[in-house]
């Protein structure tokens, strides 16, 4: 296992996570369609992988493509069908298909495109391709029929939704696509099963949209940290895989310093104590390992947790959300929910008290959701002490 603290990790450099893939197993077997959210660097990508390959190993095609940097739903088409293409599944309809997003682009003369799945596809000779949706149902139904078990993973969809939600006509172009993908669900079920996965929550999204039916076929599937006996373990391999052995103190003592054991997390406490130059893992090097993760060169790349806060929320939410966090890092201990609201109501002496209790309750929920907080007998805390740590140095010192 090689020390990976970034990109999602394959092979010999994955550490086994057995319950979460045995159930997306059954589930799939159950002919379920899942969706697994969990926040970001949890390892979701990482756990997809293992899975198509595990699929792919029992004689299925998998699929798996990410769909965040998609501006628009035929870029979301052309990567769907590039990607079942690679997999050689239909090979002819996905060249003829993929000459058909050609077409729209060039009539697209370099314009945004703003049609959405219903799309007209130019192609009068074939009917059954009228639309853009239409094209890729009559690809899937022949996909569907060819007696093959297809895996299709599509990574980061709720980004997708929120880049199209601020274009011309978003909100009707995320309820039709998000119909049509229901449609496709229910219609070629027999050998297609879809795994969606995302950071921020489609749950949410969609609930926050009235589309909330769209997606209730899906089975919820969610991802945690490692245990404190999967992360001691994770450690030792880590450690003796790179000639950094760890004694089981230390370990104890990096898992208890993390607090939120994400292999992440590990990879990236592991990854400072070889850079800070440690030849041994001791009590000294590790602290000396902490101090250098928080060296301000080295704090960008926490800077992902505070980035995004400006990306999902809309300005107001993004400044309390900021406000709270910004509170909260100031207190190991946590605070109440009461305390919070006074701190908040202290930056906004004229703001409705009702309203801004309001505001709070909402954004804390979505907080814990997504990884920031823990709430734990009525405290809300920081869930990773190096998060914390982070953010302290950032918006405070
Ligand atoms: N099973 C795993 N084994 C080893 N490292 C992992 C594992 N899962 C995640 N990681 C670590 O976390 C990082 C992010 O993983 P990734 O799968 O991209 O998470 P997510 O998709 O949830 O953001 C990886 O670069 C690696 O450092
Ligand atoms: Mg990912």
């Amino acid at each position: 296992m090689r020390n990976i603290p970034g990109s999602p990790v394959e092979g010999g450099d994955f550490f086994d996570r057995p319950e979460i893939l045995s159930r997306l197993h059954r589930l799939l077997e159950n002919q379920s369609n899942v969706l697994l959210t969990a926040p970001r660097r949890v390892g979701k990508t990482s756990v997809i992988l293992r899975l198509c390959e595990q699929c792919r190993q029992q004689g299925w095609k998998a699929v798996f493509f990410n769909v965040e940097g998609c501006g628009d739903e035929l870029a979301f088409a052309e990567k769907l069908v590039s990607e079942l293409h690679r997999a050689d599944l239909n090979p002819d309809a996905m060249t003829r298909m993929a000459l058909g997003f050609q077409r729209i682009r060039a009539a697209l003369k370099g314009m945004k495109f703003g049609a959405g799945i219903d799309v007209e596809m130019g192609d009068p000779e074939d009917p059954e391709c009228g639309t853009l949706g239409r094209a890729i149902e009559s690809a899937l139904r022949k996909v569907d029929e060819d007696g093959q078990m297809v895996l299709i993973a599509i990574d980061e969809l709720p980004e997708l939704l929120l880049t199209l939600s601020k274009q011309d006509h978003g909100s009707l172009r995320v309820e039709r696509l998000l119909h049509w993908l229901r449609e496709l669900r229910q219609t070629y079920r027999r050998r297609i099963r879809w795994v969606f996965l995302g950071s921020i929550g489609l749950d949410g999204f969609v609930e926050g949209r009235n589309l909330g039916k769209t997606i209730n076929d899906l089975t919820p599937a969610s991802l945690g940290a490692l245990t404190p006996e999967e992360a001691d373990r994770f450690l030792e391999t880590l450690g003796n895989d790179n000639n950094l052995p760890i004694p089981p103190e230390i370990r104890a003592l990096i898992v208890e310093r993390v607090g939120w054991p994400l292999p992440h997390h590990l990879q990236v406490m592991f990854h400072a104590l070889v850079d800070s130059g440690a030849t041994e893992a001791t009590t000294e090097t590790l602290k000396e390992a902490f101090a250098f993760l928080l060296r301000p060169e080295n704090l960008s790349q926490f800077d992902t947790w505070r980035q995004r806060l400006d990306e999902q929320f809309a300005t107001e939410d993004a400044v309390a959300a900021k406000d709270i966090l910004k509170h909260l890092c100031q207190h190991t201990d946590g605070r109440s929910r009461r305390q919070i609201l006074n701190a908040l109501m202290s930056a906004r002496p004229d703001a409705d008290p009702g309203k801004v209790e309001d505001q709070l309750a909402r954004l804390l929920l979505i907080l814990q959701r997504d990884g920031y907080l823990l709430e734990s007998d009525g405290r809300y805390s920081f869930r990773s002490f190096l998060l914390r740590e982070f953010w302290n140095r950032r918006e405070v010192r």
